[in-house]
This record gives C-alpha cells, sequence and structure tokens, in this order.
C-alpha cells in the first residue's frame, strides 16, 4: 500500500522516480509525487491527484537534473485524494515520502505548534516532527529523524531528504517494506525490489526498527537505538520481463494465461509421480512433527483467504484425525480463539506483506504455535518471520486482482496437507489421484483455457450490464464461488456475491429477477445431483443461469453453459480460470481499468 521510490547517484533522478513508480503503481494510484534536490540546495517538489501520467504531465514543464530524490504514489488513508494529499510533505528543509499509518498522529499534531499544516495526512505530521528535532540542519538529518520515530506510533517505512544535505536519503521502516538497491556509484530505494530491475540485482532489505543513512556510494544502516546493523546484500530473482505485459493487453490477462507455467514452477522439484508423493523441504518439519499434526489454522485476507478455504475442504478428505480451520485474518487477530495443542498455521499471502496476516502471524507466534508460510513474494516480511514456508514461485503478479497466486496457494496447501498425510501414513491408494491430478494440473489449465477463452469472452458481453451476479457451488466448489464473485466485484464493479447451493432456499433465492445472473458450478462428483436440483429451483424461478460443468450428462435448459473436458478432484481449479477471464472480459466491455480497479490496492500494509 503506497508506493517508495528513492536515489541517489549520477543519474537523472527524475526519470528514475517516474520509471520506479510507474512498477509501483500497484500499490496504490489515487496520487504521486516526487521532489528533487540540486546541488545547490534547491528542490523540485511536483504532485498531482490521480495515475502517474497525471503527474508526467507537470514534470514536462519542470525537467531538472537533478541527481537525488524520492517519490511516492500513495493510497489514500488519511484525507482524500488530492495534490495537497500527496507526498512528498514538506516541513522546513525537509520532505518525506511515507507509507504506512501514524496512530499517534492526532497526539504528536498538537505538540507541532510552529507547523502551518497544509494536508490533512498523519504522514505531514511525521514531517513536522521530524523537522522539530532538526531545525536548522546543525545535527545530522538522521539523528532527526531517529527521535521522530522513537514518538511515532504505528506502521512506516519512509524516504526523508533535506535540502540542507543533497547528498544523502535516510529511510527508515517499521511494518512496511523497504529495499534499497546497491548499484556502482548509485543507490536506489523502493519498497518493493520490482521497481529497481534493470538497475541493479544486489538488494538489501530492511528490517523493522533499522533505519539507514544512504549515500551514493554507501550504506549505513542502525537500529532506533543506535546498534550497528551489518547489511546483508542479497540477490533480486525476479527478471524484468516478468513484470512486463508481454504482448497482452492487461497484466490481469497475462497473469491468467500464465497459470499452466506458473503451477509448474509451484510444482517444480516437489512432486514424485512414480511412488505418487510430495515432499516439500521448506516447511522444514520433521515426519514425526508432521505426523503429530492434530489441528491446522490457515490464515489469509481476500483471495488468500479463499485459497485457504478451498485447500481447508481437500485436506480434510485425505487427511484423518485432522480438523482444519481456515480464518479471515482481519477478524482472528482479534478474537480470543482458543489454539489446540499440536496446531500448526498456515500463513497464506501473495505479497508477503498483508498487515493484517503479519499481525496474525506474530499473535500466532507468541502462543509457541509453529508457522509456516504460503508465499509468493521472496524476501518478504512475513516470508522471513515465519518459521518455515514454501514459497510458490508464480513471479511477479502485477494485477491488483490476484489469479495466477490463487491456483498455486491452493496446489501448494493440499501438497503441505498431502505431507501430512503421507507421514500419517494414510494409504497411498487414497493419496495417489491427488498428487496425479496434481502433477497433470498445469497441462489441464493449458487445455481448459485454450478450449474456452473465445466462448467466455461471448457470454461476458452478454451479461456486462447485469447489475447483479449469483456464484454458487457446494463442497469444493463453494470456495471458488466466493473467489469468483470476489473477482467479479473487484474488477467490474458489478455487485456479486457466492452461496452454498444449499443455502439458496434459506435467503437468496428471493433474490432471483431481471437483473441477477446466476453462475452456477457443477463439478461432477457426489454432490452433483443436488447442485442440479438446486439449479433446477433457480430456473423455475426464472433466473438466467450459466452453468460451468464438466459432466457430460448435464442438460438443463440454462441460458448458457461453459463445458469443461477435462478435471476431476481439481475441477474447481479449472471452474475458477473460468471466473476469471468472466471477470475480465465483463471488465473489458464495460471499459474500467482491468488492472488498477478503483478504491484499490495490491498490497494492503495498513490495518
Ligand atoms: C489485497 C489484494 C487482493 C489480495 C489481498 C491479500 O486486497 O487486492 O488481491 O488477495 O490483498 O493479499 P496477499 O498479498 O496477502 O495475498
Amino acid at each position: 500500500m503506497c508506493g517508495i521510490v528513492g536515489y541517489i547517484g549520477g543519474k537523472n533522478a527524475q526519470d528514475f522516480l517516474i520509471s520506479g513508480l510507474k512498477r509501483l503503481e500497484y500499490r496504490g494510484y489515487d496520487s504521486a509525487g516526487i521532489v528533487t534536490l540540486s546541488e545547490d540546495g534547491s528542490a523540485t517538489l511536483l504532485r498531482a491527484k490521480g495515475k502517474i501520467s497525471n503527474l508526467e504531465e507537470k514534470l514536462a514543464k519542470n525537467k531538472r537534473d537533478d541527481k537525488v530524490g524520492i517519490g511516492h504514489t500513495r493510497w489514500a488513508t488519511h484525507g482524500e485524494p488530492s495534490e495537497k494529499n500527496a507526498h512528498p510533505h514538506q516541513a522546513g528543509e525537509i520532505y518525506l515520502v511515507h507509507n504506512g499509518i501514524i496512530e499517534n498522529y492526532k497526539e504528536l499534531k498538537q505538540q507541532l505548534k510552529e507547523h502551518e499544516f497544509k494536508s490533512e495526512t498523519d504522514s505531514e505530521v511525521l514531517a513536522a516532527l521530524i523537522n522539530s528535532f532538526y531545525k536548522d540542519g546543525k545535527h545530522p538529518l538522521i539523528n532527526a529523524v531517529v527521535q521522530a520515530l522513537k514518538l511515532a506510533k504505528g506502521t512506516y517505512g519512509i524516504a526523508v531528504v533535506s535540502k540542507l544535505s543533497p547528498d544523502e536519503i535516510v529511510v527508515a521502516r517499521s511494518g512496511s517494506p523497504l529495499v534499497i538497491g546497491v548499484g556502482h556509484g548509485e543507490t536506489m530505494i523502493a519498497s518493493d525490489a520490482s521497481a529497481l530491475l534493470g538497475h541493479t540485482k544486489q538488494a538489501i532489505y530492511l528490517n523493522d526498527g533499522e533505519v539507514a543513512m544512504i549515500k551514493k556510494d554507501s550504506v549505513e544502516i542502525k537500529t532506533l537505538n543506535a546498534e550497528p546493523v551489518s547489511a546483508k546484500v542479497e540477490e533480486i530473482e525476479t527478471n524484468l520481463s516478468a513484470i512486463q505485459k508481454g504482448g497482452y493487453d492487461h497484466f490481469l490477462l497475462k497473469e491468467i494465461m500464465e497459470q499452466p507455467d506458473s503451477l509448474t514452477e509451484t510444482l517444480r522439484g516437489r512432486v514424485n509421480i512414480e511412488d505418487g508423493t510430495v515432499r516439500l523441504g521448506g516447511p522444514g518439519l520433521s515426519e514425526g512433527q508432521l505426523r503429530k499434526i492434530k489441528h491446522l489454522i490457515i490464515v489469509g485476507c481476500g483471495t488468500a483467504y479463499h485459497a485457504g478455504l478451498l485447500a481447508s475442504y481437500y485436506i480434510e478428505k485425505f487427511t484423518p484425525e485432522i480438523t482444519v480451520e481456515p480464518v479471515i485474518a482481519s477478524e482472528y487477530r482479534y478474537r480470543q480463539s482458543y489454539i489446540p495443542e499440536d496446531s500448526v498455521a498456515l500463513i497464506v499471502s501473495q505479497s508477503g506483506e498483508t498487515a493484517d496476516t503479519l499481525a496474525c502471524l506474530r499473535e500466532i507466534k507468541k502462543q509457541g504455535v509453529t508457522t509456516i508460510g504460503i508465499v509468493n513474494a521472496i524476501g518478504s516480511t512475513i516470508a522471513r518471520e515465519v518459521d518455515g514456508g514454501t514459497y510458490v514461485h508464480v513471479g511477479p503478479e502485477i494485477s491488483v486482482a490476484s489469479t495466477k497466486a490463487f491456483t498455486s496457494q491452493v496446489i501448494a496447501m493440499v501438497m503441505f496437507g498431502l505431507t501430512i498425510a503421507q507421514a500419517k501414513g494414510v494409504r497411498s491408494s487414497i493419496l495417489k489421484p491427488y498428487v496425479n491430478e496434481i502433477y497433470n494440473l498445469p497441462k489441464m489449465i493449458h487445455e481448459t483455457l485454450e478450449s474456452v477463452q473465445d466462448a467466455i469472452k461471448n457470454i461476458a458481453n452478454k451479461y456486462a450490464n447485469y447489475e447483479h451476479g449469483i456464484y454458487l457451488g457446494r463442497d469444493t466448489a463453494y470456495p471458488t464461488a466466493m473467489e469468483g464473485a470476489l473477482k467479479l466485484k473487484e474488477i467490474s464493479y458489478v455487485d456479486a456475491n457466492a452461496y452454498a447451493f444449499g443455502e439458496l432456499k434459506h435467503g437468496p433465492l428471493a433474490l432471483i429477477d431481471d437483473r441477477f445472473f446466476e453462475l452456477a458450478l457443477l463439478p461432477k462428483g457426489e454432490l452433483y445431483d443436488k447442485a442440479v436440483s438446486n439449479v433446477q429451483e433457480v430456473l423455475a424461478r426464472g433466473g438466467h443461469v450459466i452453468a460451468v460443468t464438466n459432466e457430460e450428462k448435464f442438460d438443463l435448459p440454462v441460458d448458457d453453459i461453459i463445458r469443461l473436458n477435462t478435471g476431476d478432484i481439481f475441477a474447481p481449479i479449472l471452474m475458477n480460470l473460468v471466473s476469471q477471464l468472466f471477470a475480465y472480459y465483463v471488465t473489458v466491455a464495460k471499459g474500467y481499468d482491468v488492472d488498477q480497479p478503483r478504491n484499490l490496492a495490491k498490497s494492503v500494509t495498513v490495518e
């Protein structure tokens, strides 16, 4: 949430900042700004409401050849999206960009009488606080930053520059990510390593409670208590091509179509098809520890929560004597839940930075429960704080709506469940069908995408003007329906809700009329016939049903039908591809911004 960039070196800082902000725009895009400093101490501050393209228009009239600067793309928390609330914020000689929330900003603001506040943000309070310690610039900037941060409560990733010392940037973090890119004669900062690609592959990930003084050829890190920290330089694994559209109109479509490959990466080296087993090295649990597990808690937000819910249905099917409890992180962190003995918690997050998920992780760890990350972003905070973990390795997911991460999160969790079942001695005749289908799933995803894309586009055009969607499923198709409905509402703004088929007659059936369509997920299996009866109930009330099924015998007179020719156990994963493409094409038909839906952000680092 909110993107931060910074540059100090020999190149044009404005150019770096703008291109970096564009890469981070998925983190927030309601306003943006940059400030650069010249050697003689003058500053050029440019800010604009809306997307980075608006900022670029201002830049065209204010080109400078400054070599140091910081920038920010905002997702509003305090104060509406506007130019005055956009970062960087100025106080005296300093400028600050901030990602996070300063919780005690009101108290602090009352003590800062000398500063004339121009915005409604908590971030400007932090800028003013730093300035109150910096005053005439006689003390080092880093000291003023440290003094201020000792008084600030909340979360932050910040970067600060001063007109009085244009050869340095001071950065600090607590709860919001910050990466320092180390180049040759240049140093960069960003809230996500993707902004550094093409400039350097060497990165230092700042930890909570650390502050750094950055110059063009040095990085000095210490804790807020002035203990020096030796910087660990790590290699950035992502490549530039992974964050480009690669010929697709939108990142979302690219990421949907990439799923055969991204799932292949998740499976790499983890499935042994000959003996029908899976092996995950990352969790680091011995056979004995796996055998003892009686309770699994799965924590996530949004799509990651849905992935946990779907995985829980599967894991319960093949793992005896185990209960699985999928929970929404923002709720769970404040509940007084009893965690039974022999529990393990799976912490699911694409970004590895989601504030609520991270808070749960910390709470759960305090209770002595083993935590295992199911994370995509390598080196992210959650990945670093869990006891062990399995990276899903889907590569960068840029579009705000999560697609390829979902598929791989589900399968990574099912594989973790399989390792428990293997350790508990579950018969291989029960587990092998799962392992076989997981192994074949990338191919099945490929076939499905190929066969349904055009049909879905046509159907989506037909339904693009409906006001409401009802997504229906039962058993494993129910969490899938929930994820499908989320996808539609988050990008097309069509009101969509999911119900378990069995719940229809307990209320939602009353809704059905011409403003609604119903998307029914009907995988083959034990509950197929029951779900079909529920579809009949909808049809009898004049519903507009789109059926998605892999059952050849399906023959109800629905409005539209999407038949899948493959898939058995994991048919719901394939059906979810249908929902993903449907949401995409409805949004394209409506002409909305597919990759950056209004009001949302990809990485939610505030509560
Ligand atoms: C945001 C994103 C969602 C995502 C959720 C959890 O709301 O827009 O797509 O599912 O956060 O994100 P995480 O990075 O923890 O998986």
